[in-house]
């Protein structure tokens, strides 16, 4: 029989992909490998140093049969503790912030864990910091490990003993650059280490968000005030222990939009379906990439699975609620679905045979300034309000002609999927533009709607 005996031994050994579409997108001649640490059994590269470290306290005696687990994690190193627990019969307490994802927070409760949620916006040492209160709760619980992922040495550890084998095995050794984020520090000094002692040559290379303070610490030796971002699982207010500097050549700074942008168009041109830090990674790895040529092989870390962010980057609505969303994927349909809200979204309209005061009626009811003339599902004419006054003031028994009388041409007609761009182009010759979807008009996107959507 060919099989693991739990699930914990099919962590690791993660494949490396080769990235095709996006490298030759963005002109790069180098070979870039994503590792897809998405693909271990929790779905994220935390899954190695929990069982990791769980293994080092039952060596230590420091967690017993029954005992209790309890971090501070932004979801991942959480889900890798909790499958560890489950398997071997332990207890799990996490405690995160508010900014991780819903998926990730029910995930944990799936394994078996119980939450606490704290602030994000608590300062460090305050007492309700999600890192004070993981402590505070360890020291109240009896017969409990409390790991502290940001410290403890075999969280490093793990990645020298397995992720930085694994890359240079699966490169034969061949690799030039590695890029990783930096949460706790332990995917990139733990890799970083084992790849520079193999070869000293390889340059290894963080990736981080504006507003983590690990750039201007790297580059400084100071520590400025952190501002937030979006991205879950990295970037740090403080430096950490496990974040060993020495190892890192280089810390770029990436964007929100940039990282979530190009986390989507990994999941879209690659298949590579992926969470937000993977996106700042990726962003990491095109920079250094830019300048290579087809000698190096840059491998980058697929830190966890887009299936965690479903509600969040990963969709529509709230890439383009968050304003992040690039103009080109801001379609009609988007537009016409998240219309600012209060704004009515059923569409109104007039037919050609009614009587222009029922045209009137409409406009001044429901505040518009323009309507369209449909007949069977098809645009066949519009109104625009002065227009149709200033007829009015000149012959009132217009009231009751029919509306065919004197409607102009249609508003153009645009598809679901028509973008932003064509949209804006439309709306410089006409005050309104309709939408299309299976040959039936759904929709109007007028002038103020777009200007809503302050992009
Ligand atoms: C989504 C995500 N990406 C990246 C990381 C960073 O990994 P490390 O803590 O090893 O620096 C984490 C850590 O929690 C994470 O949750």
């Amino acid at each position: 029989m060919n099989f693991y005996n739990n699930i914990l031994e099919r962590i690791g050994n993660s494949p490396l992909v080769k990235i095709n579409n996006l490298t030759k997108q963005y002109g790069i001649k180098a070979q870039v490998f994503a590792k897809m640490e998405s693909l271990n059994p929790g779905y994220s590269v935390k899954d190695r140093i929990g069982v990791s470290m769980v293994d080092w306290a039952e060596k230590e005696g420091v967690l017993k049969p029954g005992g209790t687990i309890i971090e501070a994690t932004s979801g991942n190193t959480g889900i890798g503790l909790a499958l560890t627990a489950a398997v071997r019969g332990y207890r799990c307490i996490f405690v995160l912030t508010d900014k991780v994802s819903v998926e990730k927070m029910r995930y944990l409760k799936s394994l078996g864990a119980d939450i606490v949620v704290c602030p994000s916006a608590a300062k460090p040492g305050s007492p309700d910091h999600y890192v004070a209160t993981a402590k505070r709760l360890s020291l109240e619980t009896p017969n409990s490990f409390y790991p502290d992922q940001y410290n403890h040495p075999e969280n490093p550890a793990a990645h020298y003993r397995t992720t930085g084998p694994e890359i240079w095995r699966d490169t034969e050794g061949k690799i030039t650059h590695f890029v990783a984020s930096i949460g706790t520090g332990g995917t990139i000094s733990g890799t970083g280490r084992y790849l520079k002692e193999m070869n000293p040559d390889i340059k290894v290379i963080g990736a981080d968000p504006y507003g983590s303070i690990f750039k201007p610490y790297k580059d400084s030796g100071h520590v400025p005030e952190p501002t937030p971002y979006l991205v879950e699982g990295i970037g740090q207010n403080l430096p950490v222990g496990n974040a060993d500097m020495s190892v890192i050549d280089e810390i770029i700074n990436i964007t929100d939009r940039e990282s979530f942008n190009l986390a989507r168009e990994l999941s879209r041109k690659e298949g590579i379906f992926c969470g937000g830090s993977t996106g700042t990674i990726f962003a990491g790895a095109l920079r250094v990439a830019k300048d290579l040529d087809e000698n190096a092989v840059v491998v980058f870390i697929v830190c966890d699975t887009g299936e965690h962010y479903l509600t969040k980057f990963h969709s529509d609505e709230w890439m383009k609620e968050k304003l992040l969303l690039e103009p080109q994927t801001i379609t009609a349909n988007l537009i016409a679905e998240t219309k600012q809200a209060g704004s009515p979204n059923d569409l109104i309209f007039v037919g050609p045979d009614e009587p222009v005061s029922s045209a009137v009626a409409k406009m001044g009811e429901s505040g518009v300034t323009q309507i369209p003339v449909l007949e069977n599902d098809a645009s066949v004419g519009s109104l625009r309000e002065s227009r149709v006054l200033t007829r009015l003031l000149e012959d009132r028994d217009l009231l009751n002609a029919p509306i065919r009388d004197i409607m102009e041409e249609s508003f153009p007609v645009v598809d679901a999927g028509t973008s932003l761009d064509k949209i804006k182009s439309k709306l410089q010759r006409s005050p309104a533009v309709l939408i299309e979807d299976f040959k039936r008009i759904t929709g109007i996107i007028t002038r103020s709607d777009v200007l809503d959507l302050q992009q």
